[in-house]
């Protein structure tokens, strides 16, 4: 069982996208296991993909978001900010089964619905961690990974993969998503903001100092204080990287190897804050044998993208040929999926 956080602190780099898919793809490679997906983000993408996309998707999402009790993430942090420093243990009661609703998901994968109310209730829960007990900071930060326990206690502890979509400011539900979690996967993109995102990770989440005198995130001074443990860099997932390898190859090697040289200056400053793959053999020696365990590409589909995402069909499913898309037709070839679904299989596949 691992519970992994997919974030990066810039925006649109394919967070919710990629949930959908590795999630989706677990599911479909480890049908003895249950697979969660807990979507902490106020734009709930990752919700809307799984439930069937912009039109089914959409009206499930209305569907869930008017029925009270709500359940989805908004409902538990709501629960909680009326008992914040007693579990109500409550959490088995939020989960949603996806494929009830898009039959397209593996039967094994279950949702905490993502949930435009938690921008509402934000300076709540902020407001709960203080002032309130002496642990309170501590007490608020462990909501999510209470909500995660109380749905596995409801599984009988069976084998089981967690996925939280986070959104991309570093809000309060980032750092319960970040305490939740025990790995992070950070996806980025081929730009020059994504080089500085690497950097404001490790600041943000491990406490480095980019210059010296900065002071250190409160987060991690807070951990610190209490004791609490961070999730391990599991994964770096250079996204969409060949789209723009296209349109300018040598701008585009420029900016992909800068954004390689500051991971890899990560391993060699912070490597206590990467997870070695227990499935690997040993502690990378070289960039070539850190790469190899560290850092995945997902290639652009393109269209195919695009429908999968539209449809809520994960990539690995979709066939070619003409598909309906809101009112549209478009074709989906299959040059498109062989450059995508191979990159998801694998990476899947070294998800432990
Ligand atoms: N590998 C990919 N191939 C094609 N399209 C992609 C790929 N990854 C992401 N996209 C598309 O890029 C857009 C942005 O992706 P997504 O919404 O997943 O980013 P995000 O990081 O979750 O954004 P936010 O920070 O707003 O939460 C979406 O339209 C998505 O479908
Ligand atoms: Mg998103």
């Amino acid at each position: 069982m691992a519970i992994y956080a997919i974030w990066n602190n810039k925006g649109g780099v394919g967070k919710s996208y990629l949930t959908f898919q590795l999630a989706s793809e677990y599911a479909r490679q480890n049908p003895n296991k249950k697979v969660l997906v807990v979507d902490i983000c106020p734009q709930a993408n990752s919700s809307s993909m799984l439930l069937g996309g912009m039109d089914a998707g959409e009206t499930v999402l209305t569907q869930i978001h008017t029925t009270q009790p709500r359940r989805t993430i908004s409902g538990y942090i709501e629960e909680r900010i009326r008992s914040p420093y007693v579990s109500p243990n409550s959490g088995a009661g939020y989960i949603t089964h996806v494929a009830t609703h898009n039959d397209k998901i593996p039967p094994n994968l279950h949702l905490v619905v993502g949930d435009e109310q938690l921008e509402m209730q934000a300076s709540r829960v902020t407001g709960a961690s203080f002032p309130g007990p002496p642990d309170a900071w501590r007490i608020v930060h462990l909501w999510i990974r209470e909500l995660i326990s109380d749905i596995q206690t409801s599984w009988d502890n069976a084998d089981s993969c967690v996925f939280i979509d986070c959104n991309p400011s570093f809000s309060i539900y980032t750092e319960l998503a970040l305490t939740a979690a025990e790995r992070l996967l950070i996806p980025f993109s081929a730009d020059g903001s994504s080089k500085r995102a690497v950097k404001a990770v490790l600041s943000l989440v491990y406490g480095v100092r980019l210059h010296p005198g900065d002071p250190q995130s409160e987060f991690f001074r807070e951990l610190e204080r209490h004791r609490m443990t961070l999730p391990a860099i599991y994964m770096y997932i250079g996204n969409r990287l060949t789209q723009m390898y296209m349109s300018s190859a040598s701008a585009f090697k420029t900016v992909v190897n800068e954004i390689g040289d500051e991971i890899w200056g990560v391993w060699q400053s912070s490597a206590q804050t990467f997870c070695i793959h227990p499935n690997s053999t040993a502690t990378p020696h070289s960039r070539k044998t850190f790469q190899n365990m560290f850092q995945y590409e997902i290639n652009d589909a393109n269209s195919a993208s695009v429908v999968s995402s539209a449809l809520g069909i994960p990539i690995a499913r979709l066939t070619a040929g003409k598909k309906e898309v809101a009112g549209k037709s478009i074709t989906v070839n299959q040059s498109q999926l062989d450059k995508q679904v191979p990159n998801i299989r694998t990476l899947v596949e070294n998800i432990e």
